[in-house]
């Protein structure tokens, strides 16, 4: 269980987010909401990667501030640039490193982990390919791959599609859909939360909405209407 209590973050004297109560318990959780809203500030909350300015983060008890490295174990993120997380020259290479600090694993275990996890993010054949020659779609699944290889009991993931064309999105859609861990997806593209159970509309670093799918949308489009924006992603 994720839970913020009493969450504010600013940067510098301009608040980003305000307040914010949330449990996040569900197995599938979105985050909709204009550019600027504070949906990256949050997500970056739920890891560690951004300690709020008040209040506090907890991941099973494990506060953010103080027991950061153990709460990185357990929550996962991926990044919408895929060559923001790709760190070594080859595929095969970039899941290993990930295992770095797994002491435990043999070198066969540790290659069999990478075989398998590639194969399991459609990257079979690939290992020895240099990273930086793969598509956008097969970074975005290198990235993906080299997260889960770590087994972390959350993953967010913060517009990972938004990058990609329809067919890489769908099929980076169908991974997440696959994962047995809690997921927590911060997407413009609403066609891929309408089926969720529970999403958030952040607005001016508020959660202005909590609740099912198609009604989150709703109100994000009428949120844009009344703001004079188009939103993202509607048709
Ligand atoms: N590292 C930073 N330093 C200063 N301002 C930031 C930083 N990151 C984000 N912001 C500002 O915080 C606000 C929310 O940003 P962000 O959480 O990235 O929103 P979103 O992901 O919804 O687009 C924006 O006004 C953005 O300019
Ligand atoms: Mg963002």
């Amino acid at each position: 269980m994720i839970r913020l209590e009493g969450v504010s973050h600013s940067f510098g004297d301009q608040p980003v987010l305000v307040d914010v109560d949330l449990e996040l318990g569900e197995r599938r959780i979105a985050v909709i909401g204009a550019n600027g809203s504070g949906k990256s500030t949050l997500a970056r909350l739920l890891n560690g990667l951004v300690l709020p300015t008040r209040g506090r983060v907890t991941v099973d008890g494990l506060d953010t501030r103080r027991d950061g490295a153990a709460v990185r174990r357990r929550v996962g993120f991926v990044f919408t640039d895929p060559d923001a997380q790709i760190v070594m020259p080859t595929v095969g290479e970039d899941v290993a490193f990930s295992l770095r600090r797994r002491k435990d694993l043999s070198p066969v275990d540790r290659a069999r982990m990478v075989e398998d996890t590639l194969q399991r993010f459609g990257l079979t054949g690939l290992s020895d390919r240099p990273a930086h020659l793969l598509s956008g779609g097969q970074k975005q699944l290198l990235a993906l791959a080299a997260v889960m290889v770590t087994e972390p009991a959350v993953l967010v993931c913060d517009e990972p599609t938004t990058l990609l064309d329809l067919r890489n999105t769908g099929r980076i859609a169908a991974m997440l859909d696959a994962l047995a861990q809690q997921v927590v997806l911060v997407t413009h593209q609403l066609d891929l939360v309408l089926g969720y159970q529970r999403v958030l509309v952040v607005d001016e670093g508020r959660v202005v909405f909590d609740g099912p799918g198609g009604e989150a949308v709703e109100h994000y489009q009428r949120l844009m209407r009344a703001s004079g924006e188009p939103p993202v992603g509607a048709s």
